[in-house]
């Protein structure tokens, strides 16, 4: 029998809406992680039905993360104009459309365009699920809310993993291969229209996020959503006082001009943002992910046994998502973010120092024995301190940590500096790589990770359980 009161049964109701609203909301963390990954798999086929050179090949791989920063950047102040769910049907919208093209694309010019619409896509979704699980949570469990979006994106790179090589062995063995009359990297990019349709479907039925419906004057809407969400010992009407005291009249939509500081530049917070937001990809992740088979290769696996130690990857960065969903609302971001740039130091250097002993170059890279298995481990705990730390929480402080007046548009901000970071990592590994062998890369990455930490140490903010409307005066006081 339960032992609960009428009023704590009520509370877990209402956390539990939260919870469910947060879960579609983290629908578009899986079409982000989904396309942003399912080029991998169709990419050397790519290469070969259009006969394209390497640079054009980087192109139409590389495009799609301008075209997230152009989401980032924008979606934060459509957010504003248009409410966030309507964003969320736009990205829902991108996202659908952009697979079909994609799938149809007859050359690899249209292809790379398909791909900059798809990047829109993300990137609107990168900004509209923190900045909407932010504002539809109570502070005690906004952290664990929030990392429900990394834990979309970690499975939608695990999903677009296994649809690819499920869809290529279904066509014979490869990506160029035919199946029912189309080959199967047009099969890859297809499939997104089903999560795509999920997105689009719930976005209409999700209620308007209560912070936005209050800039709008529409202060019954917000009661409701927030007394559905919130439980019964909130006092609702406080919280309607305080969005509205918070969100000055005059500043009611947040352009980019209001997140200028006083005297000249940004405000600090915003810097924070950008900083942390670069940081987040200066320590290497996505070349784990977007250039495993060269890594698992080096460390002495053949093809067929790199999509396996592929696999194993991607089902580790979601499985540690757990650990800071578990944490976050308890230690702090923090401690968490602390561990996370010490950890990832130390395993990247570890790295960088197996990599000295490297021997040929590009694909032909090989390490011997015993520094591989160093290397495989060290690779696979950095992917731990990175997923259960940095991974998630990056996200969630993008969300939460700026003031109600310049949220959308300081995190539209911050998440474009991400991908813009993302894109230049991505970009420069190659040739890093052909030039200075694997080790300085990953000592380079190592620098940033160790450097990350003193950042955090004296520019980030403790957010756990402050209530947004208390982050102007919480955020500022470390910066
Ligand atoms: C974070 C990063 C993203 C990366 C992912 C890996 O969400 O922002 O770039 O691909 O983690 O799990």
């Amino acid at each position: 029998m339960s032992t609960s009161t009428p009023g704590q049964a009520a509370a877990h109701s209402a956390h539990r809406k939260a919870t469910a609203l947060a879960t579609a909301a983290a629908v578009g963390g899986f079409l982000f992680g989904f396309d942003s990954s399912v080029i991998n798999g169709a990419v050397d086929a790519i290469e070969g039905q259009f006969d394209l050179n390497s640079t054009v090949t980087g192109l139409v791989v590389a495009i799609a993360l301008l075209g997230c920063a152009l989401g980032a950047w924008s979606g934060g102040k459509l957010a504003d104009r248009w409410g966030r769910t309507h964003v969320m049907v736009l990205g829902a919208v991108l996202f659908f459309a952009s697979s079909i093209l994609s799938a149809i694309a007859w050359s690899a010019w249209d292809l790379a365009l398909w791909r900059f619409m798809a990047g829109v896509g993300i990137g609107i979704a990168s900004v509209i699920a923190p900045a909407y699980i932010a504002e539809i949570a109570p502070a005690v469990m906004r952290g664990r809310l929030g990392s429900l979006q990394q834990l979309a994106i970690t499975v939608g790179i695990f999903a677009a993993l296994l649809s690819d090589q499920i869809l290529a062995t279904a066509a014979g063995g490869a990506a160029n291969e035919l199946w029912f009359g189309w080959e199967a990297w047009r099969w890859m990019f297809l499939v997104a229209v089903v999560p795509a349709a999920v997105y689009g479907i719930l976005a209409l039925r999700m209620p308007e996020s209560p912070r936005y419906l209050v800039t709008k004057g529409q202060d019954d809407d917000a009661r409701r959503v927030l007394s559905s969400v919130l439980g019964p010992e909130e006092d609702v009407d406080a919280r309607i006082s305080e969005i509205r005291h918070s969100i000055s009249k005059d500043e009611q939509n947040a352009d980019l001009g209001s997140l200028k500081g006083d005297r000249f530049g940004l405000k600090p917070i915003v810097w924070v943002g950008i900083v942390m937001a670069i940081f987040q990809q200066f320590v290497g992740i996505n070349v784990i992910f977007y250039y495993s088979t060269t890594l698992w290769q080096a460390v002495g696996f053949d093809e067929s046994q790199a999509f396996l130690v592929s696999t194993i990857t991607a089902v580790t960065n979601v499985a540690v998502t757990f650990i800071a969903i578990a944490l976050i609302d308890k230690v702090g971001r923090r401690p968490l973010l602390l561990i996370g740039s010490a950890g990832m130091a130390v395993s990247l250097g570890l790295m960088a120092v197996c990599f000295t002993q490297a021997t040929g170059s590009g694909d032909t890279i090989s390490l011997p024995d015993p520094w591989s298995i160093v290397a495989l481990v060290a690779a696979n705990a950095f992917v731990v301190f990175f997923g259960a730390t940095w991974g998630p929480l990056m996200w969630v402080l993008l969300g939460e940590m700026f003031p109600n007046r310049i949220r959308a548009a300081a995190l539209g901000v911050g998440a474009a500096a991400n991908w813009i970071a993302n894109f230049v990592i991505t970009l420069t590994f190659p040739p890093m790589l052909d030039t200075f062998g694997p080790a300085i890369p990953y000592l380079m990455y190592a620098v940033f990770a160790a450097l990350s930490f003193f950042f955090v140490l004296g520019k980030i903010p403790e957010t756990k359980g402050v209530e947004l409307e208390d982050m102007a005066g919480e955020a500022y006081k470390r910066t």
